[in-house]
């Protein structure tokens, strides 16, 4: 039995788990397979165009008619800053001459856009249970269209100040998403990573601060990171990395086998690949140009530059430019269907609890 059953009663899950929405890795299979499961599916909307929304709401809706959580981002867009823009395509000149590239062709256009009235219309048409943001929330009045769907609303803090102000916007749950995650982190209160918490220090301190569920992220792969969530207060978990080895997940063959071979201390928080900080495995790029690069453009706009010699160079089987997302905890990854992942993630924290119940009760003594 789960010690606190309050996001399953708010989202009408059976397990308390999320897989992660993760940008350019997750789509609508991955979703449709955490959900039969029993878990809370996450469709990453920020980089899908209108159609391809469309397309992947309807084949959700066709094959799943359990809950679904559909993400997006709300970070500022960028101001336009031709001056750091040049810097930083100067930066990547050398890249661009070794790989045979035109160093002076146009940047292509970096395409992860803030949640808007369009999407919003989109989603209205979709009506999901759960809608989930990050780099903080929407606007009050497309918020307010989001909560008139019955849809509820969650996002991620970073810190204790973040996840009070989440909650005093009505969150209906906070994700409390801790330094080892993978990925971007979900900060949009300070730019300060340096003293961001881990999530063992992190989860308890929201837990404390606010009202509403704690779902826990950053880190959590297997069953002992689940239930160490739930002793640290928190009702669910938010996992990433773990299912990036599922066969469902959109993931290059060299991130991949980047991923397998990952082990605790080969992961970086790096701003160069879109000028936000964001948890990867370290290769060539993150060395010799970051980890924190002051030229990398603003969100999203570094990621321009890089793209077309992170093309070139997968062509020829490299890495170098590629970002390798992934959090601290991608050693426990396995390669199995998303469905068995969530079925057997969910067993095995089960038992663990039981286990730790019995090792509890007098009557072991
Ligand atoms: C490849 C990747 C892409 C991500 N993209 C998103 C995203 O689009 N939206 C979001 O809210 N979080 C995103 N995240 C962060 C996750 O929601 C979550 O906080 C993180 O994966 C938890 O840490 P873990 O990877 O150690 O499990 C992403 C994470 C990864 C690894």
């Amino acid at each position: 039995m789960w010690p606190d059953q309050r996001i399953q009663g708010l989202f009408g899950i059976e397990l308390p788990i999320i897989q992660a929405p993760m940008a350019g890795s997750v789509g609508s299979d991955m979703v449709i397979a955490v959900s039969e499961a029993g878990g809370l599916g996450s469709l990453p909307c920020a980089m899908l165009s209108p159609e391809q929304m469309r397309n992947e709401f309807g084949i959700i809706r066709q094959r799943t008619s359990r809950p679904i959580n559909l993400n997006f981002f709300c970070h500022q867009p960028p101001q336009a800053d031709p001056a750091r823009e040049n810097a930083w395509k100067q930066r990547l000149e050398s890249y661009y001459i070794e790989l045979g590239l035109d160093p002076q062709a146009p940047v292509p256009a970096a395409a992860r856009a803030p949640f808007d009235s369009a999407m919003c219309d989109l989603v209205e048409g979709f009506r999901p249970e759960v809608v989930s943001f990050r780099f903080g929330l929407a606007g009050r009045a497309l918020l307010e269209r989001v909560r008139g769907m019955g849809a509820k609303i969650i996002s991620s803090a970073t810190t204790v100040d973040e996840a009070r102000w989440l909650e005093d916007q009505g969150c209906d749950a906070i994700i409390a998403q801790g330094h080892e995650a993978g990925g971007h982190r979900g900060v949009f209160l300070t730019n300060d990573i340096s003293t961001q918490a881990g999530t063992m220090a992190l989860v308890p301190q929201v837990v404390d601060a606010v009202k509403v569920p704690v779902i826990a992220a950053g880190g959590i792969a297997d069953a002992r990171g689940i239930v160490a969530a739930f002793a640290l207060g928190a009702s669910a978990v938010q996992i990433g990395t773990a299912y990036l080895f599922c066969p469902e997940a959109k993931v290059s063959p060299l991130h991949r086998d980047a991923l397998k071979q990952a082990k605790d201390n080969d992961t970086v928080l790096t701003n160069v690949f879109t000028g936000r900080p964001a948890r990867g495995i370290v290769n060539r790029i993150v060395r010799e140009v970051g980890p924190m690069s002051d030229l990398a453009p603003e969100f999203p706009l570094a990621a321009g530059a890089l793209a077309p010699l992170r093309a070139k160079a997968e062509t020829i089987g490299s890495g170098d430019f590629s970002p390798l997302w992934s959090g601290q905890a991608a050693a426990f990854g396995r390669a199995i269907l998303a469905g068995d992942l969530t079925r057997q993630l969910g067993a095995e924290s089960l038992s663990h609890l039981t286990r730790l119940g019995r090792a509890d009760s007098p009557r072991s003594a």
